[in-house]
């Protein structure tokens, strides 16, 4: 049995927060070192801001010293581990961004003057831990430092699987290093699967996250297809996923949200590149899966007639339903599409107060229509004196809410 380590782990966002409780909860020490001030002093005063991770976890061991938390990278000098989990999201012209994960392997490379297990948690291409990282973080520190990389495969709002029944993949840039992290998960994970180099494991994750970006996007160039035809696209899901093996469900809807699913791929196509290869999938999911916000603002043109003018109130903003995280939530282009056809577009979602410098609308104003993208379990309709209401969804809170995606409109 491992016993009591002391960690230091990079990012106290949903990554690094959710392995913080989990080594917590296995016994170990935790330094997070976060540069968000509201982030620090939120979680130094016993409180998680993430949704799912326990305020009591967090409380107890701020109580007890267990765990500590800082914005200063020296904490991290004395740590027998560290986990670096930091946003590596697109740049503004679209392509891979690792200047946050670029600065925090320099700011590590300045303090960590003994040789600790390094370990990534961060999603980016093959090649990032050997060819970026490592390089970093031993020029600012020259030591012979242990490197390993286990992608993080967190589900933010998913009940049945969490960081302790997720199998958990690990590779490392020697054996050494990835058998000391395997170790360590081992300590609070039920599954722990060696690779045999980093390059697997970083590999693996990104095609865990583009076979469901890829299949999205076919779920969603299938949905329109259905529609033109006249046929029920849920119903035709729905029949298809009897089906006990070879299938494997995906819903449709009015576009691809989140920190990972639109996101990774692309660091896959800009490596790609590098080789002189270029995914068409990738392209083509791409593209269909942009589409969709368009998509759908005509085909509410085509249900409801002209929204010049009209009040429309957007429903759930962020990218998936039962948590608040809007980062590339499709709300956002689907607004603008509505903006464009001379909407007056409000939003509401229980989950999230504010979103692009504007507050959440309660449902009960009067509007002409309401579209809801997203349907959190605890949202209401209450006190709605609106029209019609229209949504995206596929599995349907209401029934008499119209659907927009899986429709006969052929038939009409
Ligand atoms: N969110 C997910 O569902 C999920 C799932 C699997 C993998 N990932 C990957 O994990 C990584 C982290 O994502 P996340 O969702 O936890 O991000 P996040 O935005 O929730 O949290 C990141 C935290 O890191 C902090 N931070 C940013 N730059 C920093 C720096 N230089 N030094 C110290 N702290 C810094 C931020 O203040 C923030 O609190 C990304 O590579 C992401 O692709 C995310």
């Amino acid at each position: 049995m491992l016993g009591q380590m002391r960690l230091a782990i990079i990012g106290q966002g949903y990554v690094g927060l959710a392995i913080t409780e989990s080594a917590l909860l296995a016994g170990h020490h935790v330094t997070g070192i976060d540069k968000s001030p509201s982030v620090v002093s939120g979680l130094r005063s016993g409180k998680s801001h993430i949704k799912g991770i326990s305020h009591s976890v967090i409380a107890k061991s701020i109580n007890s010293g267990d765990f500590e938390v800082s914005d200063s990278y020296a904490q991290a000098s004395d740590a027998d581990v560290v986990v670096i989990a930091i946003p590596t999201p697109l740049d503004n012209t679209g392509s891979p961004d690792l200047s946050l994960l670029v600065s925090a392997a320099k700011s590590l490379g300045e303090v960590l003057k003994t040789p600790k297990l390094i370990i990534n948690e961060s999603t980016s291409y093959p090649g990032t831990l050997r060819e970026v990282i490592k390089p970093l973080v031993d020029e600012g520190s020259s030591q012979n430092h242990l490197y390993a990389i286990s992608p993080e495969r967190v589900d933010p709002g998913n009940r049945s699987y969490g960081v302790k029944n997720t199998p958990r993949i690990v590779g490392g840039l020697t054996d050494q290093a990835r058998d000391a992290a395997v170790a360590l998960y081992k300590s609070f994970c039920d599954e722990v699967i060696p690779v045999s180099s980093a390059e697997v494991a970083e590999a693996a994750k990104l095609f865990e996250n583009t076979f469901r970006f890829i299949n999205i996007g076919l779920v969603n160039e299938f949905a329109e297809i259905m529609s033109a035809m006249g046929i029920p696209a849920d119903e035709v899901f729905e029949a298809a996923g009897s089906k006990p093996y070879g299938f494997m469900p995906f819903h449709p809807n009015v576009g691809i949200g989140g920190h990972c699913i639109p996101v990774d791929p692309i660091y896959l196509q800009e490596r790609a590149k590098e080789f002189g290869l270029t995914s068409k999938y990738i392209a083509l999911s791409q593209e269909i899966n942009h589409r969709m916000p368009k998509y759908v603002t005509q085909r509410l043109i085509d249900e409801y007639g002209d929204i010049k003018g009209k009040k429309v109130l957007v429903v759930g903003v962020s990218y998936k339903a039962d948590i608040s995280d809007t980062r590339e939530s499709p709300a956002e282009p689907f607004i603008e599409n509505l903006k464009t056809q001379g909407a007056v577009v409000l939003w509401h979602d229980p989950l999230v107060s504010s979103w692009r410098g504007e507050s959440c609308s309660p449902v009960s104003e009067d509007y002409d229509l309401a579209v809801v993208l997203v349907a959190h379990s605890n949202l209401s309709m209450n006190g709605w004196r609106g029209g019609p209401i229209f949504t995206t969804n596929f599995n349907q809170k209401y029934p008499d809410w119209k659907p927009l995606i899986s429709i006969e409109h052929k038939k009409k």
